[in-house]
């Protein structure tokens, strides 16, 4: 949702922006630019197009300067284009601005200060912050007061960075509501949404909070407060992640790179010490109404966790798609809401939780991004520790959240008196097996799922079933599948097709089936109806089963037996293979899909 970066210091500032920009462009990529402070004077270039394209079209290897901004763009107001893209300037061209977020009082804003006489450019909301700076600046003659006024003006979400022409060594930034970090190097300082953008320059980050602002130069870095001006004292927290961890590694694309992660995610994730997990059990225990929270996949997994805290745990913990949690839920100090994020940094479950925080309610988050906004908002956080994870499609994360989740249903269960000792053995056997089943599953299938992508990937409907804890997977393989193939495909129930979908059904329709083990005896023999209907529709039927034996579907992508309650999650791996595949073979870009970004910090 917008990448922003800035260096402060050193001589390759150009080549470390656009390194900086690179590791960020999953945040956005319609358009990049960058403007470098030299000599009293400021020199922006921007374009539309992938950070590299741009780079190279509007060489900006030519810029020099010891200080820059860099920006990659998610469009939210205005449509992709040089003039919409930042940096943007202010009337006198002195101040260049790179923001994230959306400034929800911009018209207003535009107004006053075209009547001021200063000339806009651009259609964005970014571009007030640019005129605002100038605007106080010259009443002034203070940037720092310009920025306290300009936060004290501005309505909505935003972090910025800025340059100023006349302290060409200093990078000054702020935060409201989206994410902002100081990276402290030895010959430079850094600024970014997301430590992964210099993480191979530096490991030592300050977090910026809500209504702060910095200074930043090679040399120091010094936080205030923007209510009343005062300097911050601010710890150096270190990063644990490497570089490497955050580099493709030989893979042709991340999504392929973190799909093969995925029995190392899941290992972390049985790693994480019991006492983390068994706190957020006990104030699920200690709660009356628990939700379960997440958008988009992070809503699947925990529509999944929701069936395994009921078959586990005996606890109906319903799963709520963040963006929908304030209209629907009653919340009070009894309430326990649970959040799931990625990257603790999504509007829609941030916005959630101060909603169950400001109805009295406790909260959790399970995370993946050290330090992001969600982390320090919740009552208790529990890391998941999946690592990096940067394709703009979920596969690890996500994974590792179903594990995590898994286990405090598991512990609840203990805690409830609900689950036996045997059971809980038994089950904790169980995950730890799917180690070792995703990791075949990653060995023998992967050629196997991509000749049958080759058979079916020009099919231009697909419908994807399951019944019971399968039916979250069948969803999740659907928006896998629709995210980076832009084929509409739909996910559902299996016993809701028959109430109106599947007048849909034909020769043309991909039918995926999530088929569970005989074993599991009702679920089996309920998707069984389900087969036969599509079938004398004449669906061409491929079947995601774990019995090579199976003989009625017309493909089959046979996968490595894990315990029947777990058997959507080799599901899952199978659907971001097939998704992935396909993605290539229609040669579109499985880590960037249009008009998406891996962190949607805006409504
Ligand atoms: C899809 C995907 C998104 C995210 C959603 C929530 O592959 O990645 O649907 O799951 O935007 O993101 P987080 O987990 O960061 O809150």
């Amino acid at each position: 949702m917008c990448g922003i970066s800035g260096i402060a210091g050193g001589s390759d500032v150009t080549k470390r922006l656009y390194s900086c920009m690179l590791n960020l462009e999953y945040r956005g990529y319609d358009s990049c630019g960058m403007a470098v402070a030299s000599g009293g004077a400021i020199e922006v270039r921007k374009n539309i197009g992938r950070v590299a394209e741009v780079f190279e079209k509007e060489r900006f290897a030519e810029l020099s300067g010891e200080t820059g901004i860099a920006h990659s763009r998610w469009a939210t107001h205005g449509a992709p284009s040089k003039v919409n893209s930042h940096p943007h300037t202010s009337s006198d061209e002195r101040i260049a601005v790179v923001h994230n977020g959306i400034i929800a009082n911009y018209v207003k804003l535009k107004e006053m200060l075209t009547e001021n006489g200063h000339n806009f450019r651009s259609e964005t909301d970014s571009e007030v912050i640019a005129q605002l700076l100038e605007f106080h600046h010259k009443k002034h003659g203070n940037f720092a007061r310009a920025i306290r006024e300009t936060m004290e003006e501005l309505e909505g979400t935003y972090a910025f960075a800025a340059v100023v022409a006349e302290s060409p060594d200093v990078i000054f930034c702020a935060r409201n509501k989206n994410p902002l970090i100081i990276g402290v190097g030895k010959d430079a300082n850094y600024v970014a949404s997301d430590v992964v953008a210099f993480i191979e320059y530096t490991k030592n980050v300050v977090y910026l909070n809500d209504n702060e602002y910095a200074v930043v130069s090679k040399d120091s870095h010094q936080v205030f407060s923007a209510a009343t001006g005062a300097p911050m004292e601010k710890e150096i927290d270190v990063i644990n992640w490497d570089a490497e961890q955050a580099k493709k590694g030989g893979y042709p694309h991340f999504l392929l790179k973190e799909i093969y992660e995925q029995p190392t995610a899941v290992r972390s994730a049985l790693q994480i010490p019991i006492e983390d997990i068994e706190r957020i059990a006990k104030m699920a225990q200690d709660a009356e109404q628990v939700y379960l929270l997440g958008v988009g996949t992070t809503f699947y997994v925990t529509m999944l966790a929701q069936y395994y805290f009921k078959e586990i745990a005996g606890v109906f913990a319903p799963s709520i798609s963040s963006d929908e949690f304030s209209y629907l839920c009653n919340v009070d100090e009894k309430t326990l809401v649970i959040a799931i994020s990625q990257s603790g940094e999504t509007f829609d479950t941030l916005e959630a939780l101060r909603y169950a925080k400001a109805n009295g309610a406790k909260t959790a988050a399970i995370v993946n991004a050290l330090g992001s906004s969600m982390t320090r908002e919740v009552d208790e956080v529990l890391m998941q520790g999946a690592g990096p994870e940067k394709s703009v499609l979920s596969t690890k994360a996500a994974l590792s959240q179903i594990i995590v989740l898994t286990r405090i249903a598991i512990s609840l269960g203990e805690m409830r008196g609900s689950l036996s000792a045997d059971a809980r053995d038994e089950l904790n056997t169980s995950l730890w097996e799917l180690v070792d089943v995703l990791r075949r599953l990653l060995d023998e299938k992967p050629g196997f799922i991509r000749r049958v992508a080759k058979r079916i990937s020009s099919y231009t409907k697909w419908l994807f079933i399951g019944r019971g804890y399968h039916m979250p997977a069948a969803l999740e393989a659907a928006l896998k599948l629709k995210e980076v193939t832009y084929i509409p495909a739909e996910g559902m129930p299996g016993g809701f097709m028959k109430h109106g979908p599947i007048s849909m059904i034909d020769e043309d329709m991909v039918a995926v089936v999530l088929m569970p083990t005989p074993e599991n005896e009702r679920l089996y023999n309920s998707t069984l109806i389900n087969v036969s209907e599509m079938k004398s529709r004449g669906a061409k039927l491929v079947g995601f089963h774990f019995n090579p034996d199976e003989k009625i579907f017309d493909e089959d992508i046979v996968l490595p037996k894990a315990h029947y309650l777990f058997a959507p999650i080799p599901e899952l791996v199978a659907g971001q293979l097939l998704a992935y595949f396909c993605a290539i073979l229609l040669k579109r870009h499985p880590d960037n899909p249009r008009g998406l970004a891996k962190s949607v910090t805006v409504e």
